[in-house]
């Protein structure tokens, strides 16, 4: 026991458990002083803090499960920043909807978006390239968080 890579990988792992919140009023996990600690947890911080080059910050406010989903599949067509320019965008047409156009966002109800995410383009009389998400289908939480990464994305 207590090798220094272990040690490391131990407080590493304390550090970023406090960072996540869980033990934000608990003391210090045992063996452990605060300071190496705190230490690790600034390390740990640049990951998780300011959004990566034209990632629009929407993404990690909102977080989450919707976060994962709208970065592995809407990214794609949408791009990160909702301008419609993913690396898939090229090849489509139409375009995928730039999400910043504040003109499309006053004319779309938030039930509208739902559907479209849900069950795609063609569900809503548009472009079958846009793809239906039938797994998010009751995962409410989910199409809702995507919904506000959406509305997130106007430009003012
Ligand atoms: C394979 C590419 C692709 C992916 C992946 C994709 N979209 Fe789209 N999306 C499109 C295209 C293309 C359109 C434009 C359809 C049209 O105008 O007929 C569109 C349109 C939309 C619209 C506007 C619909 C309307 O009525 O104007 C919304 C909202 C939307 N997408 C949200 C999303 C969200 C959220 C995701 C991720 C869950 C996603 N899209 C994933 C290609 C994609």
């Amino acid at each position: 026991m207590g090798s220094p890579m272990k040690i490391q990988t131990l407080l590493v792992t304390a550090a970023l458990l406090a960072f996540a919140g869980c033990s934000k009023d608990k003391p210090a996990a045992k063996g452990e002083t605060e300071a190496p600690a705190k230490a690790a947890a600034e390390k740990a911080a640049p990951a998780a803090a300011p959004a990566p080059a034209g990632e629009h910050p929407i993404i990690a406010q909102v977080g989450g499960e919707a976060a994962t989903v709208f970065k592995q599949r809407c990214g794609t067509c949408h791009g990160l920043s909702g301008k419609g320019d993913g690396a898939a965008a090229q090849a489509l047409n139409p375009k995928p909807r730039s999400f910043e156009d504040a003109a499309w966002q006053a004319t779309i109800t938030d039930d509208h978006i739902k559907k479209v995410i849900v069950e795609g383009g063609a569900a809503v009389g548009k472009s079958p390239l846009m793809a239906p998400n039938p797994d998010l289908k009751g995962k409410d939480d989910v199409v809702a968080g995507l919904v506000k990464i959406v509305r997130g994305m106007q430009k003012k």
